[in-house]
């Protein structure tokens, strides 16, 4: 009975398997070997700092980060930037203050501005609330082996435009295969060699689009290694109980199977 599960299971996964990789191959969103993913990953700080200056320097332009702490960039495991430049980096922005109700600059206590003047989503949690990887049939199998695709989907929005453009009713959308239905509101936001990197790491559109997407992955779940940590330590515990468990029960039951000895 369990061999014929098993092999109905197995050849179940092998079928979908084929037909996911096979669909893979016309999927718009590109996998990106991330260094945050996989059971040992962890975000890479160079990168995160890279992608908070793309995102400063470029998207703050039009979409809000506003659950985002300012001084979560000092962290470990985050950008860890050193203290003085945190607080040096919140004077960037202005602020409403919550009591005075005036205008201020912001400190390192407070969160990333709201932006929501050009129609832009915020984008704190956006690497979590997209799928880049689907299917196939709705499935999901594709994501047990690629991840969810949160920032691939960033990445291949940020690099998927065509370059075609058209108005309709008055607003101007850009063709983006990325971007479901196609057309996208957003004008192309990176090209080659927008941003200049302090040390010299190449800007190519890919390598900017990649960091900022690590970047807002990192906003997203700044805590995911302590994450992936706690649930390691939660599969060694479980195997050990179940070795336990397991000789426990050949013990208890050696006298009724006529064994002397485990
Ligand atoms: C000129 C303003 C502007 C700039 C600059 C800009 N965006 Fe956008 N962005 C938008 C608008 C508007 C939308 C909504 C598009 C739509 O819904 O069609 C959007 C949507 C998005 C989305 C959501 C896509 C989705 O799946 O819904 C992402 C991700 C995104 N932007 C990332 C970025 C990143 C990263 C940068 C910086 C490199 C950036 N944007 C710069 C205006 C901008």
């Amino acid at each position: 009975m369990f061999r014929k599960i098993a092999i109905s299971a197995v050849s179940a996964l092998a079928l979908t398997t084929g037909a996911a990789f096979a669909a893979g191959a016309e999927a718009e969103t590109h996998d990106v070997a991330f260094s945050f993913e996989g059971p040992f990953g962890a975000f890479d700080e160079h990168q995160l700092q890279r992608g908070l200056q793309v995102f400063t320097e470029v998207c703050s332009g039009c979409h809000g980060l506003k659950y985002v702490p300012i001084r979560t960039l000092a962290d470990e495991g985050g950008p860890h930037l050193p203290e003085d430049q945190v607080r040096a980096y919140a004077k960037n922005f202005t602020v409403i203050d919550k009591e005075t109700g005036e205008e201020r600059e912001a400190l390192a206590s407070d969160n990333f501005p709201a932006n929501t003047g050009a129609g832009a989503p915020d984008l704190s949690l956006m690497a979590k609330a997209r799928a880049g990887f689907h299917g196939p049939y709705g499935l999901g199998i594709n994501q047990m082996f690629r991840g969810i695709g949160g920032p691939e989907h960033i990445v291949s929005i940020l690099t998927g435009y065509t370059g075609e453009e058209k108005t309709e009713a008055g607003e101007t959308f850009y063709e983006n295969h990325a971007f479901p239905g196609g057309w996208i509101k957003m004008a192309p936001p990176l090209s080659d060699d927008q941003v200049t990197f302090a040390d010299g790491h190449p800007s190519s559109l890919h390598h900017m689009a990649e960091d900022v997407a690590a970047f807002l992955m990192w906003a997203a779940e700044p805590h995911m290694m302590a994450r992936k940590q706690t649930g390691f330590v939660a599969v060694i515990f479980l195997v050990l109980l179940t070795s336990l468990l397991y000789l426990t029960n050949k013990r208890l039951w050696a006298g009724v199977k006529g064994k002397k000895h485990v």
